[in-house]
């Protein structure tokens, strides 16, 4: 188990910014910046043990400050949209950054994935561990209370990368933690043969901002089952309304088994390569976005140009615009209460 650092660069304002190595004694490597706690790299071995880079990024700061679609990053404070920017806690409405048209989304306009984090390399013989701590003041983006977040990036040597999410806060606010990796198992070309497995008989649809309509529509008959092993392309371009209306999959699944359970939230096999990614949560939903809009203006590692459908992600979080849904998990969090989540994600071959 190894951890080195290197001199990433400078944000613009004049912050330092180191990118970490996380090395396992398989060989399976994890790159992270403390900047924005993105995951700029993970590379694991296809069947014939021949290494690969299994998620989009770029090679350097710069670009991810100016050409990214939060790529690898950590979001924060609430993951995904609330609508009309706003929602109503114990009375007081509080008006949050305006970012994706009328709606709030990952954060606002400095979310999580745009600021400076303090790292702390966390040296053990089983684990190679980077813990990032990123104080969020009172009245950031809009949201209330100071909120102290500490992400941990634990490393196994069961091929496996878990993330550890930790917040506290001294005045009630809402919290929604997430990562928003976007993966190619094949490390090439798109996503679409890869095959998916997601263990929800659930998901929220959504209206044409890609905010939640409050119902809960059962997958089954939908191209939305992903129950048993079907391939993301095969249904992809079916005639369905809410295919349509996030040009792709752009859905949260709601996972089997209410309660804080670790427990697995879905497979992806990639035929080709044979890698297999086991995604395990403790959160009650996941939203599965196969990379819609991602549209060839981006070149990432390597001069890869990232058309549609590049990558995909799988963002174990709380429901999109749960402060405005009654009916949602809450996520709230308190004075005197602790958040605290894993995520896990998992690689071997088959
Ligand atoms: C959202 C998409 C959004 C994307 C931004 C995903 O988490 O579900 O709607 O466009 O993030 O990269």
């Amino acid at each position: 188990m190894k951890i080195t650092s290197d001199h990433f660069g400078v944000t613009p304002e004049g912050e330092e910014v180191s990118l970490f190595s996380l090395t396992n004694d398989q060989g399976m490597e994890v790159r992270i910046t403390n900047y924005g706690g993105i995951i700029t790299a993970i590379n694991v071995p296809d069947r014939h043990g021949q290494p690969g880079d299994v998620v989009l990024g770029h090679e350097t700061l710069e670009r991810y400050l100016n050409r990214s679609r939060y790529f690898g990053a950590l979001i924060g404070r609430y993951a995904n949209r609330i609508a009309h920017r706003r929602f109503c806690l114990d009375g007081i409405t509080y008006s949050l950054a305006k970012n994706n048209g009328e709606n709030h989304l990952h954060g606002g306009l400095k979310g999580f994935d745009k600021v400076v984090w303090r790292p702390r390399e966390i040296h053990a013989s089983d684990t190679a561990c980077l813990q990032l701590t990123y104080l969020s003041r009172d009245g950031e983006e809009g949201y209330p209370g100071n909120l102290e977040t500490i992400v941990t990036y634990v490393l196994t040597n069961g091929n496996e990368l878990r993330i550890e999410y930790f917040a506290t806060t001294d005045q009630a606010t809402i919290v929604n933690l997430t990562n928003h990796s976007y993966f190619n198992l094949a490390c090439g070309g798109t996503v679409l043969d890869h095959q998916l497995t997601i263990n929800a008989e659930a998901f929220t649809p959504v209206d044409k901002g890609l905010i939640p309509t409050g119902e809960i529509r059962n997958v089954r008959g939908t191209p939305l089952d992903f129950t048993s092993r079907t391939a993301i392309g095969e249904r992809i371009n079916d005639c369905y309304e809410q295919l349509r209306l996030a040009c792709g999959y752009d859905h949260n699944f709601i996972l089997r088994q209410k309660g804080e359970t670790f427990r697995n939230a879905a497979t992806v096999y990639e035929p080709a390569t044979g890698r297999v990614l086991e995604i395990s949560t403790t959160q009650p939903g996941m939203q599965f976005y196969s990379g819609n809009f991602l549209d060839g203006s981006i070149v990432g590692k390597g001069g890869r140009v990232y058309v549609k459908h590049s990558g995909c992600c799988f963002e174990p979080q709380h429901f999109p615009d749960s402060p405005n849904q009654p009916s949602f998990p809450t996520t709230v969090l308190r004075r005197g209460e602790q958040y605290r989540h894993t995520t896990s994600f998992k690689f071997s071959v088959e």
